[in-house]
């Protein structure tokens, strides 16, 4: 074990990149390097980025700023930048920061090893390419070590939508499915590996098409593995809620009731200017859908406030919305303009009116988070554990509806899923009772 290499990867945004960065971690295992938690004794270091909002590009290049000395301590040292900063800056990442060695896009990291063997000692080595190929096929499988009870598992990647506030259909490309058959193969290994629940990934997830029956095609196979015992997917689109995916979450019953459904606006006039493609009754007709195959979801959505043209009364629809709607979890942004995206361009709304209306967002999204989670109190829910917690004996997880669960177990192993009574209901977190 000794002369084993050690990689430093640092993951930002989304949970694609969390499950893309274990993948190439694991690639880059058959290079020799082995996972280390700091980039001081680091012999690579990849930053994995996101550039879904503003200043992602600034806070890489800072973050590569801190690199320096280490990099002069030890010249063998290899920096590398991934993910979607990576995709859109390319070259001229290098060019502001001599000290990357390695540039590689969200869609080529089954090249990485080659990419890792040819960069260093001066060498420089880029890959923005959006290759034909399914990066996964390529990439090494999962090694068979044991590993925790809950996984992420991109499924598809890429968006076809074109809302005119993101960078998505650009930098992850245009939409792409895996085949089925890999995806079952893969959720297979993990359910023997210990993983009980998985999450199904995609920047559009609900527009997969790798399978009959599209994603609720995908959730009735995976539905069959025994050991798997909870499905969760996101993100998706409103209008790619079939009847199908509507109908599963009320008779499949390892499809957890939780639902990030985001809707970025509740004006009309905004939905239009944002080309999401739909209305606000539209929207407001699928949850009813939604609710009546499956009345207890919870749902989660993100919004942004203050996109070009927002007026005081096209806020006070979206709040408007989300009092109809009563979301158990969500996230808010100001608009942050995106090179290259059609709205960048239109005239944007005053910085601090855009910073009032989200304050008034998340206040009451907050209002709405915590009075689902006190909702829970006195019920029972099944939490699947997921590791210990502070106390002695204490067992963490979540809940069917994603909330943090924690309670006295000392009887109980990460990976089962035990019936639980709320009793508490704290910050960001449920207490109970084991009830079986
Ligand atoms: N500005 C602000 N928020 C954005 N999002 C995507 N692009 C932007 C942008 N340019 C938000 C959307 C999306 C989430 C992942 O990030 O709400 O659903
Ligand atoms: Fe971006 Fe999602 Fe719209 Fe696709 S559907 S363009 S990923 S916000």
């Amino acid at each position: 074990m000794g002369d084993a290499k050690k990689l430093y990867i640092k993951t930002y945004g989304c949970q694609m990149n969390v499950y893309d960065s274990e993948r190439m971690a694991e690639a880059l295992g058959g290079q020799g390097y082995e996972p280390t938690g700091t980039p001081d004794d680091a012999d690579m270091i990849l930053l994995n980025t996101c550039h879904i909002r503003e200043k992602a590009a600034e806070k890489v290049y800072s973050e590569l700023g801190r690199f320096k000395g280490l990099k002069a301590a030890n010249p063998d040292l290899k920096i590398g930048v991934a993910g979607c900063v990576a995709q859109a800056e390319g070259e001229e990442i290098m060019r502001r920061q001599p000290m990357v060695d390695l540039v590689v896009g969200p869609q080529s990291y089954h090249r990485l090893p080659e990419l890792e063997a040819k960069a260093g000692g001066g060498a420089k080595a880029l890959d923005t390419d959006f290759p034909q190929e399914d990066k996964f096929d390529h990439l090494a499988r999962r090694p068979k070590a044991s590993r925790g009870p809950t996984a992420f598992l991109t499924v598809q990647e890429g968006c076809d939508k074109f809302c005119a506030f993101c960078v998505v259909p650009y930098t992850r490309g245009a939409e792409a499915s895996r085949p089925a058959e890999r995806i079952l193969e893969e959720a297979r290994d993990l359910v023997e590996r210990g993983v009980r629940e998985i999450t199904l990934l995609g920047q559009n997830v609900n527009a997969y098409h790798g399978a009959e029956g599209g994603l609720a095609g995908l959730i009735w196979a995976l539905e069959k593995i025994d050991g798997l015992e909870r499905i969760r997917f996101t993100t998706s689109h409103p209008n790619d809620m079939d009847e199908a995916l509507i109908e599963a979450h009320g008779t499949c019953d390892k499809l957890m009731p939780y639902l990030h459904l985001p809707v970025q606006s509740g004006s009309d006039k905004m939905l239009k200017a944002m080309n999401r493609k739909h209305t606000r009754d539209q929207y407001f007709a699928l949850i009813e859908r939604l609710r009546a195959a499956r009345p207890d979801l919870l749902l989660s959505g993100d919004f942004i406030v203050g996109f070009p043209g927002e007026t005081g009364a096209d806020f006070e629809d979206t709040m408007d919305l989300v009092r109809a709607v009563g979301y158990g979890q969500a996230y808010s942004f100001k608009y942050s303009p995106r090179p290259g995206t059609p709205a960048a361009e239109r005239a944007q709304v005053e910085p601090e009116v855009a910073t009032e209306r989200l304050y008034r967002l998340q206040e009451l999204l907050g209002q709405q988070q915590r009075a689902a989670q006190d909702a829970m109190l006195g019920r029972t829910v099944k939490v699947l554990f997921e590791k210990p917690g502070r106390l002695e004996g204490q067992m963490g997880g979540k809940s069917e509806y994603l909330h943090a669960v924690h309670v006295h177990a000392p009887d109980a192993q990460r990976g089962d899923i035990r019936a639980v009574k709320v009793t508490e209901s704290a910050a960001n977190s449920l207490g109970g009772t084991l009830a079986d």
